[in-house]
């Protein structure tokens, strides 16, 4: 929230919303527009909007400034799109939140632990909006949820490719569209779709949620704030099996189906009659955003995970050159071969999460790989958390040496790092 009081002529428009209404705003790419709350009460996604604050809303943001009140917003900018709604489920949202609240108070009193719920639906229905906005009415009362991120094509903790779990202590930030990151997990995954490697996906969520328990164990506060989970949009066939699998691992107490009645049938079908199946209608505020804007996005995540967010030169990364010999790099999986020529009970599927070395050559340049936590290969590499992510932005074979792109400075914590599909090409 820089310093906005200086003089400024772009056009400014005074939007005054009624009780149960949303201002919904779109800007594209390059443009920005400031949102200021002049009269009542606001929030966004779960934010609560600060009065007089200017919030400046960019990076191609798609929001919905909700009042349950009354409130006057202020736009300065030209959003490319603005236009406001009473039709919203919010009051819908709201109540699952108090229903979520209801059970978290009576995890708390019984000692146990607080609601889990998976959250689940087709691309663009409002998944990933709809888990910010329950964790932030969460923390807003008072708990300490805990979000799991398995959408590993759109994460909403770290970069596509990766699952994660961070602990929510306060609301997202409006400017930031995020929630802060300090106490995440992040796990390799190293593909933007489950179908990738199916196993290794399950295997990574199993792994979510023993890091779940383990901090559970150790704060009561997140134990009885239960945990959020956000998943991908992939809801036919092997994604299905995906959810199930989650649902299960996790014992969901339940899931909320946004849009999708079908998606509800087969969940009631296959799993306990303990979990609820809540059917929630999707907002008409939600954005279809397409392959081609996804992509873009991704790309996007990966450069504010080394730049920042663009405009602000929040983070500066760092290049260095790092000798072949001191880092190991592998891929998990093993390319498939005949059941006949396994050893004696292995399967196909074993393969899927076997650490392979991988050689390193110019193949490599523009690669995300990830820093495992792993000292030693003793260690279970495969399913260790990431230290973080770099860049291969040069291989030199003859001088032996690799260069990459860093948010840290020289030396590596770590020496092995793990492969993902995942490009990037740092233009700066
Ligand atoms: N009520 C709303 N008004 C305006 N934009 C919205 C609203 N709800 C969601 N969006 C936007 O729609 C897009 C898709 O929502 P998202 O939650 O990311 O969907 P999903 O996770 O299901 O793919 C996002 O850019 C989000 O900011
Ligand atoms: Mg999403």
């Amino acid at each position: 929230m820089a310093d906005k009081e200086e003089e400024d002529t772009r056009p400014m428009k005074d939007w005054i919303l009624v009780q149960n209404s949303e201002l919904r705003l779109e800007v594209q790419n390059d443009n920005s527009v400031d949102i200021q709350l002049l009269f009542g009460v606001a929030e966004i996604f779960g934010t609560e909007m600060a009065k007089n604050m200017r919030y400046t809303i960019s990076n191609q943001a798609k929001i919905a400034i909700f009042t349950d009140i009354s409130c006057t917003i202020r736009i300065l900018g030209s959003p490319d799109i603005a236009y406001v709604s009473t039709d919203t489920p919010m009051h819908i949202y709201r109540n699952t939140h108090f229903a979520l609240e209801h059970l978290r108070r009576t995890a708390q009193q019984n000692d146990t632990f607080g609601p889990k719920v998976m959250v689940c639906g087709p691309t663009d229905v409002g998944k990933s909006t709809l888990c910010r906005l329950l964790s932030n009415y969460a923390v807003r009362s008072g708990h300490q949820p805990i979000l799991v991120d398995i959408d590993v094509g759109q994460s909403d903790i770290s970069i596509p490719g990766s699952i994660g779990v961070l602990p929510i202590e306060r609301p997202a930030g409006i400017e930031e569209n995020e929630f802060l990151k300090p106490g995440s997990l992040v796990y390799h995954y190293g593909h933007n779709n489950p179908a990738s490697n199916l196993k290794f996906y399950d295997t990574l969520v199993s792994k979510t949620f023993e890091m779940y328990q383990e901090r559970c164990k150790e704060n009561p506060t997140n134990k009885y704030s239960g945990c959020i989970i956000n998943t991908c949009g992939w809801i036919d066939g092997s994604g299905y099996k995906c959810l199930l699998h989650c649902a299960k691992v996790y014992e969901v107490d339940a899931v909320l189906v946004l849009d999708h009645e079908r998606l509800c049938i087969d969940f009631q079908r296959d799993l306990p009659k303990t979990t609820s199946i809540i059917r929630l209608p999707k907002s008409g505020g939600t954005v279809v955003r397409g392959r081609e804007f996804r992509k873009n996005h991704r790309n996007n995540v990966v450069r504010e995970y080394f730049y920042g967010k663009k405009g602000s030169l929040s983070l500066f990364p760092f290049s260095f050159e790092v000798p072949f010999s001191e880092v190991s790099v592998y891929k998990i999986g093993a390319p498939e071969v005949p059941e006949s020529c396994l050893p004696i009970g292995a399967t196909a599927e074993d393969g899927n999460t076997q650490l392979v070395p991988v050689e390193i050559n110019k193949d490599l340049v523009n690669r995300i790989v990830s820093l495992s936590m792993a000292t030693s290969l003793e260690e279970n590499v495969v399913s260790c958390s990431s230290a973080g992510f770099l860049c291969i932005t040069a291989v030199n074979t003859d001088a032996e040496t690799i260069t990459v792109l860093s948010p840290a400075p020289s030396p590596l914590p770590r020496k092995f790092l793990l492969l993902s599909d995942i490009e990037f090409v740092d233009f700066k």
